[in-house]
């Protein structure tokens, strides 16, 4: 069976609700105070975990209260964290979540996720990887670990995602180590200068395309759009309450690679992993809020009939 395996960050999350975002100067009391594991790579790890597939972090955290945590509940979800280092000099990562309007807005402290170093993922890799396992990464580790990794990822024969969050724009050498690119609006924005509204949606897939890797565009609430040589796909979000929007993206994409890594039809993968994004936004958190696959196959099953 064709595994996972994840680079990507590990952090605390503390994440609170606002009625509206804070004023400069301002201090005002928020509610409904979460705190819970998250980091786009322990996320995404976990959403492909609690799916069923077999899944490797590599990654790093600080030697502290928050990394151990960190580290008993990804192993909990099911995720292998032997890869996991620990550093002597950088504290576990953070996330200051602010949810307002059905939307959050975050700001990270990289601690330990940037203490990481290409020597340290090529090892992991070397002793983990089997040629045609996935390899998805993102860009909260530090951007010269993350490109190399995928190039050397790539030269072990594996297929490779990189959902480029925090956003910023990729050289063409980078797109060439790319087999696909998840990016969500803001981020299609970024990297293509094409914000992917309706009417800009062939637009902006045909510009990753034109890079040379397939590509899906999150929509938040309006679904998905994705693009390969051969066809285009349009998935319609599934109507839920929307409780938190924390992890909808990394639920998405770790779900979608749990298909991959089962060899299923790209159209099924979509749909599958929308059904799973949709059910962590009608619950608070980030890692808590992710479905299992039988939670996820059970509530497409109810909307399917
Ligand atoms: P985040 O950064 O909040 O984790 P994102 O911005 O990376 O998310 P989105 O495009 O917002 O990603 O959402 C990813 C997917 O989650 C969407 O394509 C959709 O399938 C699902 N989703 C997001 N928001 C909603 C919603 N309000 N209702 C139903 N499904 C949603
Ligand atoms: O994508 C959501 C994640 O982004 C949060 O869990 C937070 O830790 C940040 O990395």
């Amino acid at each position: 069976m064709r595994k996972l395996i994840v680079l990507g960050s590990l952090n605390m999350d503390m994440s609170i609700e606002t009625d509206r975002i804070p004023m400069q100067g301002e201090t005002m009391h928020g509610k409904d105070f979460l705190m819970n594991t998250g980091g786009k790579g322990g996320n995404q790890a976990v959403a492909a975990a609690k799916a069923n597939t077999l899944t490797y972090l590599i990654g790093k955290v600080g030697s502290d209260v928050l990394g151990e945590q960190v580290l008993k509940d990804l192993s909990q979800y099911g995720v292998h964290t032997d890869y996991v280092h620990t550093s002597k000099q950088e504290s576990t990562g953070l996330a200051m979540i602010i949810r307002c309007n059905h939307d959050n807005r975050i700001v990270l402290h990289a601690g330990a996720n940037y203490d990481i170093t290409i020597d340290e993922v090529k090892d992991s890799l070397h002793n983990i990887a089997k040629s045609n396992d996935l390899f998805l990464t993102q860009l909260e580790n530090p951007y010269s670990v993350v490109k190399e990794a995928l190039s050397y990822a790539k030269g072990l024969g594996l297929t490779t995602i990189l959902n480029p969050a925090p956003a910023q724009k990729l050289e063409d050498e980078v797109y060439q180590t790319l087999d696909w690119i998840v990016v969500n609006e803001s981020e299609c924005e970024v990297l293509s200068g094409i914000y992917p509204d309706e009417e800009h949606h062939i637009q902006a897939l045909q510009w990753f395309l034109e890079k040379g890797c397939n590509v899906i565009i999150t929509l938040g609430e309006h679904g998905s759009i994705a693009c390969t040589k051969h066809e285009q796909y349009r998935i319609p979000a599934n109507k839920v309450e929307t409780l938190d929007t924390t992890g909808a993206g990394d639920t998405f994409i770790g779900a979608f690679c749990k298909c991959l890594c089962e060899n299923q039809d790209i159209t099924d993968a979509l749909q599958y992993a929308s059904y799973a994004a949709s059910l962590t936004v009608s619950r608070y958190g980030a890692q808590c809020a992710i479905p299992t696959h039988e939670e996820t196959y059970e509530y497409m099953l109810k909307h399917t009939l």
